[in-house]
């Protein structure tokens, strides 16, 4: 009977835990497996001791792709479920926009990928800045606009829509054109291409941006430029421009407002595993850049986890953001620590 309890007392403990993982740096390298990442996702996934599911869910700043074909990417990739209901890019709480604003330009990339992501968001009317080079090659002077680009986009008379909002999804692939386009905008009357406001606030549209990470690490041996830095650019050629300094709101890690939708996603994640949608006492967050995943889970009262196998080499704990739960060699030993510290 002692034993019956104890195991029941432990079955309680595992259900008051949570994971949130971020994706590159931790289980992933692009599109390259980190092999303790699929270890733990099948522990979590029943492969251990009490033989059940312990919650977690996915917070990435990636983005550039819907929803559901990057899971099921990573799915192949992990060889594990990863389902969009357990999943956040940095994108996704952005769909809560589309009630707000009816025309928007979406920037950022890979082909026309961005436009489907809005799409799917259910954005009703979007621009993309090929669209507008379509229309009038002169806006973007040094750009060559290629035969494919030029039949894929959707050109019409601009100087008859006026744009609502600017939303950048994901990392430019041209700077010259998007910032251009961008200012061009921003500098307008009520986001209408082709005029210049005499007021530089009153009629300014509002602009988005996914995340703010400065550096993102990839094949390149030093990490290269992000939104982040993208978005320092253009607030600095605002400035000089117009004289004032540029609004914006930013999603994506660290922003409280990404750590909200994610307790949204945990609590009806919680609910399918668990059949109990209240949020457990230990979130355990496991993240390889101090600068987002870990300053923001510790703001947020979250066990943060840091490990060593992405952006963070540094010796010890990071000094300006130190993980609350400690440094960790790999996923792997962050998740079993974890776990025995609760179970
Ligand atoms: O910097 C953008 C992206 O590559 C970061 O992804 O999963 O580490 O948040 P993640
Ligand atoms: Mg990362």
């Amino acid at each position: 009977a002692q034993m019956q309890d104890l195991s029941s007392e432990t079955v309680k403990k595992a259900k008051d835990m949570a994971f949130v993982f971020d994706i590159d740096g931790v289980l992933v390298h692009g599109d390259r497996l980190i092999p303790e990442g699929q270890r733990v996702l099948e522990i979590l996934n029943g492969d251990n001791e009490l033989g059940i599911k312990i919650p977690h869910i996915f917070l990435t700043n990636g983005s550039g792709k819907p929803e559901k074909p990057r899971c099921e990417q990573l799915s192949k990739i992990l060889s594990n479920p990863i389902s969009t209901d357990q999943f956040i890019q940095s994108h996704t709480p952005m769909r809560a926009l589309a009630e707000y604003y009816k025309t928007v330009l979406v920037v950022g990339g890979e082909g026309y990928k961005c436009r489907e992501v809005a799409e799917q968001y259910g954005f009703e009317d979007i621009v993309v800045p090929n669209d507008i080079v379509a229309w009038d090659p002169t806006i973007a002077p040094y750009r060559v606009f290629t035969e494919e680009e030029r039949a894929t986009s959707r050109p019409r008379d601009f100087s008859q829509t006026n744009i609502n909002a600017i939303m950048v999804f994901s990392d430019s692939r041209d700077y010259a054109t998007d910032m251009q386009i961008i200012m061009d905008l921003l500098r307008s009357e009520n986001g209408r291409i082709g005029t210049l406001a005499k007021d530089p606030v009153a009629t300014r549209i509002p602009i988005y941006f996914s995340q703010g990470d400065m550096l993102c690490p990839t094949e390149h041996p030093i990490p290269r430029m992000s939104q982040g830095t993208f978005r320092i650019g253009l607030e600095a050629m605002y400035k000089a421009l117009s004289g004032v300094d540029l609004e914006r709101v930013v999603y994506g890690k660290p922003e409280l407002a990404t750590y909200k939708y994610a307790d949204e996603v945990i609590s009806s994640w919680m609910e399918q595993i668990h059949d109990d949608e209240r949020l457990p006492s230990n979130v355990y967050m496991i993240g390889d850049n101090p600068a987002s995943d870990i300053i923001g889970g510790n703001m947020y009262g979250w066990n943060t986890c840091l490990v060593r196998t992405g952006v963070y080499q540094g010796e010890g704990n990071d000094k300006e953001n130190p993980a609350s739960f400690g440094v960790f060699k790999n996923v792997y030993e962050a998740v079993t620590t974890a776990m025995k510290k609760q179970l």
